[in-house]
């Protein structure tokens, strides 16, 4: 069953490349959610990206009191494509016409593969678009925030499992160093907590040395011998198979769908190993955004909206302890509640 409200596929007309647009829910207002130029085996398996990034989407927002809806973009290229700059535009300007052609059902921005600067050339062709650079009136690059977001979230496990929300002395285990890994990374490195780090880029080693920080090949990351393990790359990296390895504490990072497939959170949760869900600890950016973008907050304002994620993933794990639930089935059932009250009729399936 598609529990989608929308998908759109097309094929560019500038790039020819597959389009995906996947509006899951507008129960709570205007889809939205990022843009990802992504290589895939098959345009397919972007497809089934923009459906469980876009169902996630709705889950981010509703968790975070935001009234968005859930949607994601996603332009699917071939293994081993590398876009010169004008094919690059070309993508752009494709996806700028599908977004356009939606009429403000769903507005795009960054994620994997994109930034500010993709947005700003959308942004010539519809206004649906969020982070576009400062100095064209956007909110800039989301990830900063996504960072300070996801501080938050482990600040609250800290002091659920340590009795602390200082992360001085912690260990913890940032698989990617990307934009969001990079600058948890760096917070987490000023506040005194001992790293250990992976990337596929063996450029980011360098990284990892000027951090501090000790550096284990991608495959050795989940097993580290660490408090909390981070996961700040792609998806999918906790199947039924890695999570056996896990010997951390908690799992609690940005990255975007984490799960392999949903009954891994109870494997999590039967292990005694703390998940929060992804699209808790990863609502930073899209909170940021909304705020200065909507809501026309100031940047101090945005920024405790971010920091007030500690104080949602305290409540999240308050509930699940007395509904005696893993914090991803409490995380559901406020999805849950959220979208029917925004949505009696329930139209749109959580
Ligand atoms: N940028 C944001 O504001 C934002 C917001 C919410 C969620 N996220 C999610 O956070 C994650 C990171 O986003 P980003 O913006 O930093 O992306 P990015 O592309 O800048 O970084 C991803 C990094 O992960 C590395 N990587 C890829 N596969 C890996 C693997 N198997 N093992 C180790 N490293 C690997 C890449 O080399 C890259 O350095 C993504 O899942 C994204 O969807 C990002």
């Amino acid at each position: 069953m598609l529990d989608h409200e929308q998908v759109v596929v097309r094929s560019g007309r500038r790039s020819r490349l597959p389009v995906i647009v996947a509006v899951h829910s507008t129960a709570l207002g205007p889809a939205a959610g990022g843009l990802r130029l992504w290589h895939y085996p098959d345009w397919r398996d972007g497809l089934t990206d923009a459906l469980r990034l876009s169902a996630a989407m709705t889950a981010k927002f509703a968790v975070a009191g935001l009234p968005s809806g859930g949607g994601k973009a996603v332009v699917a290229l071939p293994e081993g494509m590398v876009l010169d700059p004008d094919r690059r535009r070309d993508v752009l300007e494709d996806v700028a016409d599908t977004v356009e052609s939606l009429g403000g059902t769903y507005a795009t921005g960054p994620d994997v593969g994109t930034g500010p600067d993709d947005m700003a050339v959308i942004g010539t062709t519809t206004r649906h678009v969020f982070c576009r650079p400062a100095r064209l009136g956007g909110s800039g690059d989301s990830s900063p925030h996504t960072a300070r977001g996801t501080l938050a979230a482990l600040r609250a496990v800290s002091r659920r499992l340590y009795g602390t929300a200082s992360l001085d002395g912690r260990r913890l285990a940032v698989a990617g160093l990307g934009r969001v890994g990079t600058e948890l990374a760096r917070l987490l490195a000023a506040e005194g907590a001992a790293l250990t780090v992976t990337d596929v880029d063996q450029d980011k080693r360098k990284t990892g040395h000027e951090l501090g920080a000790d550096w284990v090949a991608p495959d050795e990351i989940l097993a580290a011998p660490v408090d909390i393990v981070v996961p700040a790359a792609l998806g999918s990296c906790l199947t039924r198979q890695s999570v056996t390895r896990l010997r951390c504490d908690a799992v609690v990072g940005p990255a975007n769908n984490q799960l392999a497939t949903p009954d891994v959170a109870d494997l999590l949760h039967r292990r005694g190993v703390l998940w929060v869900p992804d699209y808790v600890a990863s609502a930073g950016g899209v909170v940021h955004a909304v705020s200065v973008e909507v809501h026309r907050l100031s940047a101090e304002e945005a920024r405790a909206r971010v920091d007030a994620i500690e104080h949602t993933v305290t409540d999240l794990l308050t509930t699940a302890d007395a509904q005696d639930l893993s914090p991803a089935q409490a995380a559901t059932a406020l999805v849950r509640q959220r979208l029917a009250a925004a949505d009696p009729a329930g139209r749109s399936a959580a």
